[in-house]
This record gives C-alpha cells, structure tokens and sequence, in this order.
C-alpha cells in the first residue's frame, strides 16, 4: 500500500515537471510590439541570433500570408506577397523593414528559422500602425486671486483620439502628470 502510494506521488511529481517543461517551451518564443504610424517606417529586429548555418528563414503575417523567403544558398530573398513585396526590405544582419505602413499591416510578423538539422524557432512581432498624431496647442486659463496672485492651467488639446499625456517643463519629464491639464504647483 504504502509502496503504491509513493508510486502514485513520484508520478505526479513527473507530471508537474512535464507540465512546467511544456509552458517553458511555449514562452520561449519571443514576442516584441513594435509601434508604427501611417506612410511611416518601421524595423523588425530579431533578438535571438540566427545560427550561421540555417537552411531557411520565412516570415509570415498573421499566420495567413508568406511574405519573405530567405533560403542560405540564394543570395536574393523573395516575396511571394504582392502587396507586400514593394514595401519590404530586408538586410543581411536579418532585419526586416516595412514601408509605407497602412493601418492594415498592424498584426502579427512571424520570421520562422530553420535550421542545419530542421529545427525551427520562431520569433513574433506584433506591430501596431497609427495614425500621426497632429500637432497638439496649449490652451492657458488664468484666474486672478484676490491677492492679485494667478492661478494657471494649462490644457493640452490635441484632434486625436486614443492619446496618451506627459508633459515637460524645460526638457524636465514631469513624472506621473499624464492628463491633458496641468495645474499651477508646476509653473
Ligand atoms: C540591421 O541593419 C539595419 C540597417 O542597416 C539597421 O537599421 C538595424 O538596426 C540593424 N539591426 C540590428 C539588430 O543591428
Ligand atoms: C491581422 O491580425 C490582426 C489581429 O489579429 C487583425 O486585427 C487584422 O485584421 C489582420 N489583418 C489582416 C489583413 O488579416
Ligand atoms: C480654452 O479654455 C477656455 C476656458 O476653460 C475655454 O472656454 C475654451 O473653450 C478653451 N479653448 C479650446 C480651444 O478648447
Ligand atoms: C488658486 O489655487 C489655490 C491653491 O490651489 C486655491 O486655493 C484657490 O482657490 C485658487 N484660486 C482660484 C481663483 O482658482
Ligand atoms: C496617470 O498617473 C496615475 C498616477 O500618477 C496613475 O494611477 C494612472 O494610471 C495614470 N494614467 C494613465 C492613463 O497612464
């Protein structure tokens, strides 16, 4: 009985190590958010070296479009997407760049390496494309107190939605004031 029943624990300790073995694996792929905003430019940089001696790198949007294949052995890559062939490059040190970004390319990149003996890694950028944000104005409010002090706001007013704030006085971040207002205390 008693056998059994460290059989039955060393079992489940099995289990728990094979089950912390399997969520290592799945967080070991790599996730960046790269941000980027209309007609702009942005770059895709691997963090995880490419082994020298790899067979074939592919990238693909969305898991649904093959966009980029570099095999080792050619020394061009190619673009079987043709909407994305024209806002593509690529460079030599894996560095992918998207052009001319619209709204539309925001999604998930995946640059999948294989390598000598067909092991695949994978690395996920989810990139984010807005809108510019136009320039912003100052509007100032000054109260007069009755000892002929003034109290001043200033707010932040700005024709976008989905804005964050900071606001800065002489180059200096003034930390933690992130709504469209700024009351006197900093001026
Ligand atoms: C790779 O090269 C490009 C273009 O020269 C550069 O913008 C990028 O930062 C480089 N990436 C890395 C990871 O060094
Ligand atoms: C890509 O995926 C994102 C997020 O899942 C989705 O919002 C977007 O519509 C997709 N884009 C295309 C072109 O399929
Ligand atoms: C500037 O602030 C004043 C007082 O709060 C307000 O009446 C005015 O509408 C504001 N101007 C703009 C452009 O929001
Ligand atoms: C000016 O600010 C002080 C301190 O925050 C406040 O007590 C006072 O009521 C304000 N005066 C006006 C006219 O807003
Ligand atoms: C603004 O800052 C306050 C604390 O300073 C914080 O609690 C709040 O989450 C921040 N809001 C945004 C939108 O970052």
């Amino acid at each position: 009985m008693l056998g059994k029943m460290a059989a039955a624990v060393t079992t489940f300790a099995c289990l728990v190590v094979l089950s912390n073995l399997q969520a290592y694996e799945a967080t070991e792929v790599l996730r960046s958010r790269v941000n980027g905003i209309v007609h702009g430019t942005v770059y895709l940089n691997p963090k995880r070296p490419v082994p020298k001696e790899y067979k074939q790198i592919t990238w693909r949007f969305n898991d649904t479009q093959k966009i980029l294949i570099k095999k080792r052995t050619q020394t061009t890559e190619s673009y079987p997407n043709d909407y994305f062939r024209s806002k593509l490059r690529y460079y030599k040190n894996h560095t992918l760049e998207i052009k001319q970004l619209e709204k539309q390319d925001s999604g998930t990149y995946r640059m999948q390496v294989e390598d000598s003996q067909s092991q695949e890694t994978n690395e996920l950028f989810q990139l984010d494309v807005y809108d510019p944000i136009p320039k912003p104005s100052v509007n100032i409010t000054t109260r007069v107190n009755e000892d002929g002090w003034c109290n001043v706001t200033l707010e932040c007013i700005v024709a976008a939605t989905q804005v964050t704030y900071r606001w800065y006085r002489d180059e200096k971040d003034l930390v933690g004031e992130n709504s469209s207002t700024l009351d006197q205390g900093w001026l």
